[in-house]
C-alpha cells in the first residue's frame, strides 16, 4: 500500500467480522468515502447496513479470508477469534494487515499473551499455565487466598471463559476446567480502567485519556463508564504510560485497548489487550476530537493520527437485553432519551434481543464531571428495552 495516502483515498478495506465494532468503524469512514468489504457468516450482521459489500463466510475459513484479501488493499479485523494462520500467510505475501497477524497470534491465546507480558517486564497478575485440566488442583496450590481466576486460553469473550473459583471447589472436583487454561491470582476489590492506544504505520503513538469502567457482576459486561476517570492527572499519565509500553512491545500498528487493574495496594497491572476498537472507547464518538473508530480508519489509510483529547466529560451506558427478553424489541424510553441535551443513542442493528446481548449504547455528555454523574444516573433508568 502507498505509504503517503492523500484524501480522497480510493482504497478498499477488508474487514474480518461484521459486528457492532465493524458497523461503527465503517460509519466513521463515511466522510472520507472509503469502501469496506466485510466478511461475516450472517449477511444481516450489524455492519451489513453500512458496508459496501458483505462476503458470507466463516471467520475461521481460510478460503473466505483469502477471497476478502484479494478484493482489498488493506485488511483489518474487529474480533480476535478468527483464522490468524491465514492472516499471517496473507501478511507474508506482502498485503498490509493491521494490526499485524503476529500481534493477533500473541493476543488470541491468553497463555501466550501472559507469557509475552512476563518476557517484556509488563506488570500483570501472577499466573501459571495449566494445559491439562487434571493438573488444575496442583496448579492452584501455590496461589495465596481462597480464590483463583481460571481463564480459558482461547475462545473466551465478554467474561465468558473466565471464572473466579474457590480453590476448594477445584480440589473437590466441583469445578473442572473445560480446556487448557491460565490460572491467575485473584485480586479482590480492583478498580478497572482502560486506555485506548493508537499506533500509526510509522510507529507514532497516541493514547486516550484514562477511562474507568464499572462492570455488571452478573454478566461481567461493562455496564457504564466515565471519561475522564476520577483520578488525578498524575495517575492518568502514569497509567497511560503503562498501557503505551505494553502496546509498543507488540510492535504493530493498530488501535488497541489496554485493560488495566489497579489493586488495593495501588499496583497497576495489565489484564489484557484487545487489538481493535473496544467497548470502553465508544464514548469517544462524541466525547473526543477523534473517535477510536476514526483513529483506526486513519491508521488503515496511512493518514496522520488524530487528536485524542476530550471535547467534554462523557459517559457510556451499554444497552443490553434484560433477563428473559427475546425476539423483537424496542427502546422503552425513546422520547425521554432523545429529548435530553447531550444524549446520543446508538443501536447496533441486531434483529433479536437476548439477555445480556449488547444491542446498542448511549453516550451522555455534560459540561462537568459532577453534572455528568447526575445526568448519567437519570439516563441509566431509561436504558431499557421492551418487547415489540
Ligand atoms: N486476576 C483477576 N483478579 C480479579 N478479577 C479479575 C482477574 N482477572 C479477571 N478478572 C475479572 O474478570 C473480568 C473478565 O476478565 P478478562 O478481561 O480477562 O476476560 P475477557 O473474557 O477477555 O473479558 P472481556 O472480553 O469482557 O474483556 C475482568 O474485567 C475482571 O472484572
Ligand atoms: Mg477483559
Amino acid at each position: 500500500m502507498n505509504e503517503n495516502v492523500k484524501l480522497p483515498a480510493e482504497l478498499r478495506i477488508g474487514l474480518v467480522g461484521g459486528g457492532q465494532l465493524g458497523k461503527m468503524l465503517i460509519e466513521a469512514s463515511r466522510p472520507w468515502n472509503v469502501k469496506y468489504t466485510v466478511l461475516e457468516n450472517d449477511l444481516h450482521c450489524p455492519a451489513s447496513s453500512v458496508a459496501d459489500k458483505v462476503i458470507e463466510g466463516s471467520l475461521k475459513d481460510a478460503e473466505a479470508i483469502r477471497k476478502l484479501a484479494q478484493e482489498c488493499d488493506v485488511l483489518t479485523f474487529e474480533i480476535e477469534h478468527i483464522n490468524s494462520d491465514v492472516l499471517l500467510e496473507i501478511e507474508e505475501s506482502g498485503k498490509t494487515v493491521i494490526p499485524s497477524a503476529r500481534a493477533l497470534k500473541i493476543i488470541q491465546d491468553k497463555g501466550i499473551q501472559k507469557l509475552f507480558y512476563r518476557k517484556h517486564g509488563i506488570p500483570t497478575a501472577d499466573f501459571v499455565i495449566c494445559d491439562s485440566p487434571s493438573d488444575l488442583a496442583k496448579a492452584v496450590q501455590p496461589f495465596a487466598g481462597e480464590k483463583v481466576v481460571i481463564k480459558q486460553r482461547t475462545g473466551g469473550y465478554d467474561g465468558k471463559g473466565v471464572d473466579v473459583v474457590s480453590k476448594n471447589d477445584i480440589a473437590s472436583g466441583k469445578f473442572q476446567s473445560p480446556g487448557p487454561c491460565v490460572v491467575e491470582h485473584f485480586h479482590a476489590n480492583i478498580a478497572e480502567y482502560s486506555v485506548i492506544v493508537a499506533v500509526d504505520r510509522k510507529g507514532n503513538v497516541v493514547t486516550y485519556p484514562l477511562i474507568e469502567m464499572y462492570f455488571n457482576p452478573q454478566s461481567n459486561l461493562v455496564e457504564f463508564l466515565f471519561s475522564p476517570a476520577g483520578t488525578t492527572a498524575d495517575l492518568d499519565s502514569d497509567y497511560r504510560a503503562v498501557a503505551m509500553c505494553a502496546v509498543q512491545a507488540l510492535q504493530s500498528p493498530g488501535l488497541f485497548a489496554v485493560e488495566l487493574f489497579v489493586t488495593q495496594n495501588a499496583e497497576v497491572l495489565v489484564n489484557e489487550i484487545a487489538p481493535r476498537p473496544h467497548n470502553s472507547g465508544h464514548h469517544t464518538i462524541e466525547g473526543n476530537y477523534t473517535s477510536q473508530f476514526e483513529q483506526l480508519n486513519r491508521i488503515l489509510l496511512g493518514l496522520p493520527l488524530g487528536n485524542t483529547e476530550m471535547v467534554q466529560p462523557a459517559a457510556m451506558i451499554n444497552l443490553v437485553g434484560g433477563e428473559g427478553q427475546s425476539g423483537k424489541c424496542k427502546l422503552k424510553f425513546t422520547d425521554q432519551l432523545l429529548s435530553e441535551r447531550g444524549v446520543y443513542v446508538h443501536l447496533y442493528n441486531k434483529a433479536e434481543i437476548r439477555p445480556h446481548r449488547k444491542m446498542g449504547h448511549i453516550t451522555v455528555m455534560a459540561d462537568s464531571l459532577q453534572a455528568l454523574l447526575e445526568k448519567t444516573g437519570k439516563v441509566r433508568e431509561w436504558a431499557v428495552f421492551e418487547q415489540d
